[in-house]
């Protein structure tokens, strides 16, 4: 398939590890230019080497900000713009929230992801949408997460956001249409990062088990018996955000091993 990915300048947060780096990994190898955002300098030193290494000439710069600033978004457009002249795709990835029983949870667990996932991807698709209507196209991909549909009692927080993020995806996809912006999501059930360790420790704590029985829960408890690997996530990232399947806006693509029990 020719994704049409060549050239192409891409924002990806959270792409210094796990599934926002493996789909800088795709589309480095395609030819595309990117910006990745994260925190911490050093991985996102250390990712941007090894994606060089993949690099055919095609350029990649790292942004280190706190999505959790509200004003980091605006910082974020600013810098990428700067430097690449033009956005045509925004991958929204960066996200993380606290797993744990419900009454051991306080407003300022709900409030962090809220903060972080929610409304750190309505900023930066308010900045870097705006920018996209200017120049009348875009794509947008929002990382969500299938306990948006299917919620858990240890994983409110996390599934709040996502049900607020399918929500939002699918209302602003009608006015990006306008302006020649497509918007989708993808909901990965259990995938193997570094998040899913952290999540399946925090999971294992409540229910008095050891992280390896929760392994094998998160595993077995799903039709193909495995966890979702981020590189597959990454090869429907690249191919909803190129313009292979145009007609494609406000869809939500599942990608669980089947675990997800309705639609
Ligand atoms: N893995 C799963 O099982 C799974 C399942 C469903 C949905 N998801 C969703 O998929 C997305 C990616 O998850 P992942 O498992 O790949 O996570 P991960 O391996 O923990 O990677 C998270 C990335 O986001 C960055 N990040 C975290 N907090 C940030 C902040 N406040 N500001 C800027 N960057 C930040 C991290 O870099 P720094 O730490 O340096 O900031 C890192 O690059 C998340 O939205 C998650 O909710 C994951």
């Amino acid at each position: 398939m020719k994704l049409g990915l060549n050239g192409k300048n891409v924002i990806i947060t959270g792409g210094s590890a796990g599934i926002g780096y493996a789909c800088a990994k795709g589309l480095i190898s395609e030819g595309a230019n990117l910006i990745i955002v994260g925190r911490d300098k050093e991985k996102l030193g250390n990712a941007s080497t090894s994606l060089k290494e993949i690099a055919q000439g095609n350029q990649i710069f790292t942004i280190s900000q706190d999505l959790t600033d509200s004003i980091a978004a605006e910082r974020i457009a600013k810098k990428a713009i700067l430097k690449l002249g033009k956005i045509d795709i925004l991958i929204n990835n960066a996200g993380s929230a606290r797993a744990g029983s419900f009454w051991k949870l306080t407003d300022q667990h709900f409030i962090d992801a809220w903060n972080l996932k929610l409304l750190g991807y309505i900023r930066m698709i308010k900045e870097v949408g705006s920018h996209m209507k200017d120049q009348g196209h875009g794509r947008i991909l929002n990382i969500i997460g299938t306990g948006g549909k299917t919620p858990s009692p240890t994983f409110l927080p996390g599934g709040t956001a996502n049900a607020a993020l399918l929500n939002f995806t699918k209302g602003i996809s009608n006015e990006l249409a306008e302006s020649g912006i497509r918007i989708n999501s993808i909901s990965p059930g259990v995938t193997a990062t570094d998040r899913a360790e952290h999540l399946a420790k925090q999971k294992a704590e409540v229910k008095g088990i050891t992280f390896e029985e929760q392994i094998e829960i998160d595993t077995a408890s799903n039709p193909l018996g495995r966890m979702v690997e981020p590189e597959e996530i990454a090869s429907m990232a690249l191919l909803l955000v190129s313009d292979l399947i145009s007609s494609i806006t406000g869809a939500d693509i599942v990608i669980d091993n089947g675990k997800q029990p309705g639609f």
